[in-house]
């Protein structure tokens, strides 16, 4: 007998829809369905079960990622003892059940619905879009359809208009079977609840909103309607242009840290369509607008498509071949180094490379540049996570998977905005609160989770920015004082004499709710509130984001937060833990991999001899035991003149770092700039060496999510220049005079295995097999470790740490009222360099000032009023936008347009244990304007004149869309 154990890797193949979602009861049914004995899972429907056993039922309205719906009554069975034919999708299996799928009145059965919906649809199967890959027609055919009797004059919807407002998809309403998958994954699957079906019986249509066009409506264009469709009513506009994908790919989205894979769907060289894959243990084939549509910036007309180099930046572009512009950047290094010294040259690696990308630029810096000076993005924002989580927990990553949030009785999200950063995990989140678990949400904004249905009934508490340590610390005082702890948990797994000077800290009256309220301005009754609900969750998770991190006090934060998880022992199993949010999709990858100037791969420290022995015993060459070089410290070294050479990998620190001037100072002092990118970035613009990126189409490689999971990311395209990014830093090194011979990607993940223990056990073959694997990957754990810490932590037992709060020094005064907080929105991404070459600037084509009504009208200021932004360190003009999800007295943008100059206001505070930019904290004045900033005319100037230097054969002309005012 055959039997099934849903849901999980159980070998089902994501490439069939089994119709109804899995059961997850342990207790197994035994029935026979057209002779076949079978077991499976109680609750798992007549359908399923079939489709388990290898027998397909037609069906039409279900689906296995939805709820059972019983509309079309197409999957009909006989099932021996009952009457009728009941719908095998709603129809759970019962045990000794005997069902018939297929005989002569089924099918007539069958026929006759079909027919009924056949005389209402266009007869165009040659010249629709979905012609090949449609549910209607193969049911059509395999119901045996051979007449339609009623005609097709009678009332019908054939006439129907097209909606396609929506520039990823179209709606033609005439080939709409009401079968209302699209209503259900609407709200099911995406959580947005945008569908409804408006009217009945014949009347009945699919409506957007209030029978609005898709683009007026709540629809956030996450695709999933577009992919539960069953016939080509919602369809991807792509595939109505270049017809159907003849082939595809398994890969990886290289957007957010999610993580989500994607099937990518070929025609030949082009990709026609990202289809979210089934199979994907991160996203379980849903997806958000970046991944799913926002795929067109890698055919733009403005990538860099040949190297280039030039003496200074005020010369044009010359383009030369990869020979050239390696010797040529390899001889500016050398010489730098002969002139200033072994240190005075770094690099930056980037969290939107891959892994293997990101191991071999900083082996690089080590190994041919001789020194430490190697950074990453991840410094400017979790660069504090690494330190808190590490110093308390002892690991610096996230400790659960993204499915263990469906275990979580209350979710608590601090400082993120998973429906707009990190979307199809907001979803996940959203399922969870619809089936009752309780939302905590710390942030000055009021985020969409807290507008979502059961979000709604949330707590909020609006802290001031720069407060967080003040909130988190009279949070565990309540945990203490009310006897919330839990002892077994501290006894058995936490340190006795750091608890018990935490213990100590915590309860003391100062850092009561009562104390703190007048630092967090929220009322202490609330946060009691809050900390009862966490502390007394039987199993309670915290989420946080780059609220938390990008503070002057974001390690002390991160070190509360995981206070707060052991004090509670919200620790080492499935539906509780500590889960730093990353941003970019490989931002937890380019921290494992040695980027930070302290630590070699797997947070190893260089100062350690017996670390440095294995490194230098592998390859080959002394490694400097002192630390070097952080970003900032790049910066101020540039501008002292001892720092005068510098390679960066796929990062825009001209944009994203803070205090925008003083990057660009850095940057003109640097002798030679050599830039990896696959546009003329803002950071491009005063490079000598401009070497062409590779998306992540055109490589080979792999991405490690915010569960640390690592992801396979496979090649669908060749790389536009030629060469993929880790080719082109082997080039380098060979240059520089050290040897670098990797035939493919996989051979530097065979090194990092070799060479990281939380990696021995990773490679190709083994991703291949798996899926994805969650690190640390090694003997103990050979398929990976979906949650950490079950047993005790790596550095033994958990630390708790004191958390003192301390203001932060950018303090708001008569001169600077305001607090200026930054974030991001669901359609763009970071810099926007990849977003803005898409359709997705129709949902967000600048950054705006969101400020809150009381503010606005003490100002004067209206909805699209020009605001110059001041601070104390410069000052930038943005367009209006008046909004009651800010706190009187705080003020937000977006960064994703580098014209904005949002870090021209930021300051150089950051964090006092990494360094990392206190981008959420900014004192600022606000006053309505009517002429861009002098920083702005600047911008534009520049710009004008680096767009005019590059060669135009290269890449396009078009000024950036950079400017704030038009
Ligand atoms: S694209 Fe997503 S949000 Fe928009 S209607 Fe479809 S399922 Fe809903
Ligand atoms: S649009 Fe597609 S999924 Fe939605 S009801 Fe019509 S046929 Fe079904
Ligand atoms: S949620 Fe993140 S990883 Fe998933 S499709 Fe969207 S951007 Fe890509
Ligand atoms: S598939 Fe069962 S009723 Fe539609």
């Amino acid at each position: 007998m055959l039997q099934y154990f849903d849901p999980g890797k159980s070998g089902l193949n994501p490439d069939i829809d089994y119709g109804t979602p899995p059961s997850s009861s342990e207790t197994l049914v035994s029935v026979s369905i057209d002779g076949t004995d079978i077991s499976v899972p109680e609750g798992t429907s007549v359908l399923r079960a079939a489709a388990l056993a290898g027998i397909t039922i037609p069906k039409l309205c279900a689906s296995d990622n939805l709820e059972a719906f019983g509309s079309c009554r197409m999957c009909a069975v006989e099932i021996e003892g009952r009457r009728g034919y009941p719908a095998s999708c709603t129809t759970p299996v019962a045990e000794g059940m005997a069902v018939t799928t297929q005989n002569g009145k089924l099918a007539k059965l069958r026929r006759n619905i079909m027919e009924l919906y056949i005389s209402d649809h266009p007869l165009d199967c040659l010249t629709c879009p979905a012609n090949g890959n449609c549910e209607l027609q193969d049911v059509a055919g395999a119901v045996g359809l051979r007449e339609v009797r009623y005609g097709f004059e009678g009332e019908n919807h054939l006439d129907a208009e097209v909606d396609d407002s929506n520039p990823y998809f179209s709606f033609d309403p005439s080939k709409c079977i009401v079968c209302s998958r699209c209503v259900r994954a609407c709200e099911e699957v995406q959580g947005t609840f945008a569908l409804t079906i408006e009217g009945r019986g014949f009347e009945s249509k699919v409506s957007a909103g209030q029978s609005e066009p898709f683009m007026d409506s709540e629809c956030v264009s996450c695709g999933a309607c577009v992919q539960a469709c069953p016939t080509s009513t919602l369809m991807e506009k792509s595939v109505i242009d270049a017809g159907q994908p003849e082939h595809s790919v398994v890969t990886t989205c290289a957007y957010c840290g999610v993580g989500c894979s994607f099937k990518a769907e070929m025609k030949g060289d082009q990709l026609v369509r990202m289809v979210p894959y089934k199979g994907g243990d991160a996203n379980h084939g849903h997806s958000c607008v970046k991944g799913r549509f926002a795929f067109g910036y890698a055919t733009h007309k403005d990538r860099i498509r040949e190297p280039m180099i030039r003496d200074s930046i005020n010369e044009p572009w010359r383009t030369v071949s990869w020979d050239e512009a390696i010797g040529f950047a390899a001889k500016r290094l050398k010489d730098t180094q002969a002139k200033y010294g072994r240190e005075s040259i770094g690099g930056i690696t980037s969290s939107r490379c891959t892994n293997e990308e990101t191991y071999l630029v900083q082996k690089l810096i080590r190994a041919a540049f001789g020194n430490n000076n190697t950074d990453t993005c991840a410094r400017v924002c979790h660069s504090p996570t690494g330190f808190g989580l590490k110093t308390t927990i002892g690991e610096s990553a996230g400790t659960q998977t993204f499915d263990s949030v469906m275990k979580a009785d209350t979710i608590v999200v601090i400082g993120a905005n998973p429906t707009d950063a990190h979307p199809v995990f907001g979803s996940q989140m959203r399922r969870r609160l619809r089936q009752g678990a309780k939302l905590i949400v710390i942030d000055p904004r009021r985020i969409d989770l807290l507008k979502t249905p059961h979000g709604s009934e949330g707590i909020h508490l609006p802290l001031r920015p720069g407060t967080n340590v003040a909130m988190v610390n009279a949070l565990a005082h309540v945990i203490v004082t009310e006897g919330l702890e839990d002892k077994a948990f501290i006894e058995s797994r936490c340190e006795p004499d750091q608890y018990r000077a935490w213990r100590d800290f915590i309860v003391e009256e100062r850092n009561s709710p009562e104390a703190m309220e007048a630092v967090t301005g929220v009322p202490a009754e609330l946060v009691r509130k809050a900390a009862r609900i966490y502390g007394e969750a039987r199993n309670g998770a915290i989420y946080y984001g780059l609220g938390v991190t990008e503070h002057s006090q974001g390690s002390t934060m991160v070190m509360g937060i995981a206070n707060l998880a052991m004090a509670t022992g919200n620790l080492g199993r499935e539906g509780v833990g500590v889960n730093p949010l990353r941003g970019q999709n490989n931002v937890q990858g380019s921290c494992d991999m040695g980027s930070f100037p302290h630590e070699l791969p797997g947070y190893q420290h260089v100062g350690d001899p017996n670390v440095r022995e294995r490194f230098e015993g592998d390859w080959g060459v002394s490694i400097d035991p002192e630390p070097g070089l952080r970003i900032p410290n790049m910066f101020d070294a540039a501008i002292a003149g001892t720092f005068k050479a510098m390679y960066v990998q796929g990062e825009d620190i001209a944009q994203s770092d803070p205090n925008t001037q003083h990057v660009e100072a850095a940057l003109t002092s640097l002798d030679c700039l050599i830039v990896q990118d696959i546009f003329l970035n803002e950071t491009a613009k005063y490079a000598h060496v401009l070497l062409p990126g590779s998306t992540f189409l055109e490589k080979n490689g792999t991405f490690t999510n915010a569960e640390r999971r690592i992801n396979r990311v496979r090649k669908v395209m060749a790389p536009v220049a030629g060469m993929e990014d880790w080719e082109v830093t082997m080039a380098l090194s060979n240059a520089l005079g050290y040897p670098m011979h990797y035939q493919h990607p996989s051979e530097i993940m065979d090194e990092i295995a070799r060479l990281t223990p939380t990696f021995t056990g990773v490679s190709y073959d083994k991703l291949d097999r798996l899926g994805s694997i969650q690190w640390p990957c090694n003997e103990e754990h050979p398929d990976g470790t979906p949650t950490m810490h079950v047993l005790d932590f790596p550095i033994g037992r958990g630390k708790f740490a004191v958390t003192e709060y301390v203001a932060s020094e950018e303090k708001t005064n008569r001169k600077f009222p305001l607090l200026l907080t930054t974030g991001r929105i669901l359609s763009q991404y970071n810099v926007g360099a990849q977003t803005r070459r898409t359709e997705n600037s129709r949902w967000h084509e600048e950054d705006v000032l969101e400020i809150h009504p009381s503010d606005a009208e003490l100002r004067g200021i209206h909805d699209g009023d020009w605001l110059g932004i001041s601070s104390r360190v410069g000052r930038t003009v943005l367009r209006a936008k008046v909004s009651d999800r800010m706190l009187p007295g705080v003020v937000y943008t977006t960064f994703h347009h580098p014209g904005s100059g949002a870090n021209v206001i930021t300051t150089d505070s950051s964090d006092w244990a990494t360094n990392c930019p206190e981008y959420k904290v900014t004192a600022v004045q606000v006053e309505k304007v009517t002429q861009p900033s002098e920083w702005q005319r600047h911008f534009q100037q520049f710009d004008q004149r680096q767009q005019e230097l590059l060669t135009p054969a290269e890449a396009g002309t078009e000024t950036s869309d950079a400017t704030a005012i038009k």
